[in-house]
């Protein structure tokens, strides 16, 4: 027996994207878009007028995507950029064409793409699947395209830095070092219990938690520098992606748990609704998450605004956060 996604219809998208702003003069850069949130997004986005650049890997639904998104929206600009998130090098070749792009500016980047409980592997790097993916490539898009989003902040009055992270930060009691050290492979094995604390999922809630460590660590250094860019995040409760078919292909998560799914979840469409409030609603404020509610039941419904939890603004995981991540980029973030 195979993951079936459980098909749940759309609750609240439509609502949400004829409000959309027009936002034609904006560019948006955003990770994995080939399914899930983030084409979800991007469809979004290039609706309502929005420049896109798409960081995908290479692969024949990257190429498909960006084919289909063109054909859907003939009159928006769209690149689509390589961008491996399991290597530094392919990250920084990207990071030199989207700055190649973007001579006026990025108004946004989201850090979408994401990989949920992989085997217990390193990357090219040295560290953990999930980590590199989920948080340390993100950190460095986020450092070297910050300049882009400081000089858009200028011309729109505001700039945004939106990561997005999940129900699993709250797995985890707080972020520990090895995980963001190079120690992929040696990082407890391939365990796949959800309830009694497989390692693949502590892996994966230490990376959803740091994405929303990051945001708070990126809202502190921007507020204290009085920046113009705002740090959002999101999370989509429990939506009908790839990414439980990929963890079930890939021995993280049982065929079994796709029954009981359809009574929890929503569709890929109302999960992308986090993601797109931190992108495009004026009210929304940095420092703020975005998603189906705060707590553990929080798997579905409309997105709403609210603060950080304590667990995610903990001052000894932002410093932990910032110093290892940067040690792991080999550079500094400056944000002034
Ligand atoms: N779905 C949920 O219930 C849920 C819950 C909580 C949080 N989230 C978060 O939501 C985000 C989006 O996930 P999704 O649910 O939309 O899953 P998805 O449908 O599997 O989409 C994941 C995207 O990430 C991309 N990606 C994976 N590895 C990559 C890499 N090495 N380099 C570049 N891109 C890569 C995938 O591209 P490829 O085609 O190249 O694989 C795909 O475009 C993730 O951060 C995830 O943790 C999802």
């Amino acid at each position: 027996m195979v993951y079936k996604k459980p098909q749940v219809p759309s609750v609240h998208y439509s609502d949400f994207q004829s409000s959309m702003p027009n936002l034609a003069g904006k560019t948006f850069a955003i990770t994995g878009t080939t399914s899930g949130t983030g084409k979800v997004a991007a469809q979004a986005l290039a609706s309502k007028g929005a420049r896109l650049i798409l960081l995908n890997r290479s692969s024949e639904r990257s190429e498909k995507g960006l084919i289909e998104l063109k054909q859907a929206y003939p009159s928006a600009d769209i690149e689509q950029v390589d961008c491996d998130l399991q290597s530094f090098t392919a990250v920084r070749q990207a990071i030199r064409q989207v700055k190649h792009l973007c001579p006026n500016g990025l108004y946004a980047l989201i850090n979408n793409a994401g990989i949920m409980a992989m085997p217990d592997q390193a990357t090219e790097d040295g560290f953990d699947i999930q980590m590199q993916t989920n948080h340390l490539s993100h950190f460095l898009l986020s450092c070297e395209l910050f300049p882009l989003l400081k000089q858009a902040a200028e011309v729109h009055g505001e700039a945004r830095l939106i990561n997005h992270s999940s129900i699993a930060r709250l797995a985890v009691k707080k972020l520990e070092t090895s995980y963001l050290e190079k120690r992929g492979g040696q990082l407890g094995g391939n365990g796949a219990s959800m309830l009694f604390s497989g390692a693949r999922w502590v892996r994966y809630g230490q990376t959803k938690l740091a994405n929303a460590v990051f945001t708070a660590a990126l809202h502190q250094k921007l507020q204290q520098a009085q920046s113009k860019v705002k740090a959002l995040v999101a999370h989509p409760g429990f939506a009908n992606t790839e990414l439980q078919v990929t963890t079930n292909k890939n021995g993280g998560m049982s065929s079994w748990s796709s029954l009981g799914a359809k009574w929890i979840s929503q569709s890929a469409e109302d999960g992308a609704l986090g993601l797109l409030s931190c992108a495009v609603l004026p009210e929304a404020q940095s420092g703020e998450f975005y998603g189906p509610g705060k707590g553990i039941f929080a798997t579905k419904g409309k997105a709403i605004g609210f603060s950080l939890q304590k667990q995610c603004t903990r001052q000894d995981s932002i410093d932990l956060l910032w110093s290892k991540s940067c040690e792991a980029i080999e550079q500094e973030f400056v944000i002034d």
